[in-house]
């Protein structure tokens, strides 16, 4: 392959517009993000990581994603987007500085990739030790059956105190603390066409070739920003271009990495489920392709936002590898995938989208032929 126009380094924040901002800024704090900027027509929510804010919705007459915001590490980068696909560098107007070209996908996103915006001194947690498997420390102790962890009691947060009774109900108040977005999956009219656009223009690198039964590979990728030696993220996008029937809205889901461990994951689940306003989409499981252990939920507008931790890094010397469908759905361990799954649809129409076959069965569909495999045949 020809050399990339530019090659971005990291995914900064997801753009929506909603049609009531108060509605989402509570979805936000209870998913787990700290509002940092607000105006009267803008939200903007950070983690604890160093990106200045991770999701930005601004009031609309309709509820959509915009787009995704991506960063590079030099102006160049910036300059050579510029005169190669003619759009013109812009300074940003909101919070965080710095410079700005904006591109449109073949989706049609706003593709916004920012040089020199403000960082943030990352909050750092550190997860707890935890007294399971055969540590390093042990064996190196040789006391195979002593914990890592002795005289210190394992405590997640204030203990059953994180049970309060909210108006007879029981609330469990710790919420996931989320660090930062890490990806986000989006449905392609032409997953070729996507892999290509995000391949030349932005340097991302294939890690999946999404292949069907028939030894096919337009069903889609996971891809991976290029940083050569410093290990990255096994995606940070997910380009899918699902068999069969439907005309979907690009947006997939946002994948946020918790800030702590597996407890964090569990905990932020334990909230959502008690708090009982969000439907929940499907985990809490460990994927396949990433690895990480995942939670899925919906926002009030039926926007699919993912908790996870304990993903897969890779360098860039890691060669694409062609994975079969099935992959993408069966995880390595996890409840089956609602048909609903990467569909965003408002909540009120969840019950009906659900009623499909669920994607496991779409997948032995899938693998037994009943659906056409060429993207022409399913016009
Ligand atoms: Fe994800």
């Amino acid at each position: 392959m020809s050399q990339p126009i530019c090659k971005i380094t990291d995914l900064i924040f997801t753009r929506f517009e909603l049609v009531d901002l108060d509605k989402q800024k509570e979805f936000m704090n209870h998913f787990g993000c700290q509002l940092a900027h607000e105006t009267d027509n803008s939200i903007f929510f950070k983690g604890s990581g160093s990106n200045p804010y991770i999701y930005v919705a601004s009031k609309g007459d309709q509820n959509r994603c915009i787009g995704m915001a991506y960063k590079v590490n030099a102006f160049e980068d910036l300059q050579k987007l510029s005169s190669n696909l003619n759009v013109e560098i812009v300074d940003n107007e909101e919070p965080g500085g710095g410079k700005k070209v904006t591109l449109i996908d073949p989706e049609g996103l706003e593709i916004e990739i920012y040089y020199g915006m403000n960082e943030m001194k990352p909050e750092i947690k550190t997860s707890p030790k935890l007294n399971t498997g055969n540590s390093t420390e042990r064996i190196k102790s040789n006391s195979p059956n002593a914990g890592d962890r002795v005289n210190e009691l394992q405590r997640i947060g204030q203990a059953s105190d994180e049970w309060q009774l909210e108006d007879d109900k029981w609330v469990y108040n710790l919420r996931t603390s989320v660090k930062r977005v890490g990806h986000t999956a989006i449905n392609c009219k032409d997953a070729k066409e996507s892999i290509r656009w995000y391949s030349e223009n932005l340097g991302l690198l294939v890690t999946n070739y999404i292949m069907g039964p028939d030894g096919s590979d337009h069903m889609g990728a996971f891809m991976r920003a290029d940083t050569g030696d410093t290990p990255a993220d096994h995606h940070i996008l997910n380009n899918v271009q699902f068999p069969g029937e439907g005309d979907f809205a690009p947006y997939g889901h946002a994948g946020y990495e918790v800030s702590g461990s597996v407890d964090d994951l569990m905990a932020g689940h334990h909230h959502l489920k008690s708090v009982d306003k969000y439907p929940h989409e499907w985990g809490i499981g460990r994927h396949l392709l990433g690895s990480q252990m995942y939670d899925y939920w919906r926002d009030s507008y039926g926007f699919t936002h993912e908790h996870w931790t304990d993903g897969d890094f890779l360098d860039s010397s890691h060669p694409p590898e062609k994975t079969p469908f099935r992959d993408t759905i069966m995880a390595q361990y996890g409840p089956f995938a609602p048909s609903s799954f990467g569909v965003s649809v408002p909540n009120d129409q969840l019950e009906e989208v659900r009623k499909n076959p669920r994607l496991d069965q779409v997948v032995a569909m899938v693998e037994k032929g009943e659906i056409p495999m060429n993207p022409e045949e399913n016009k």
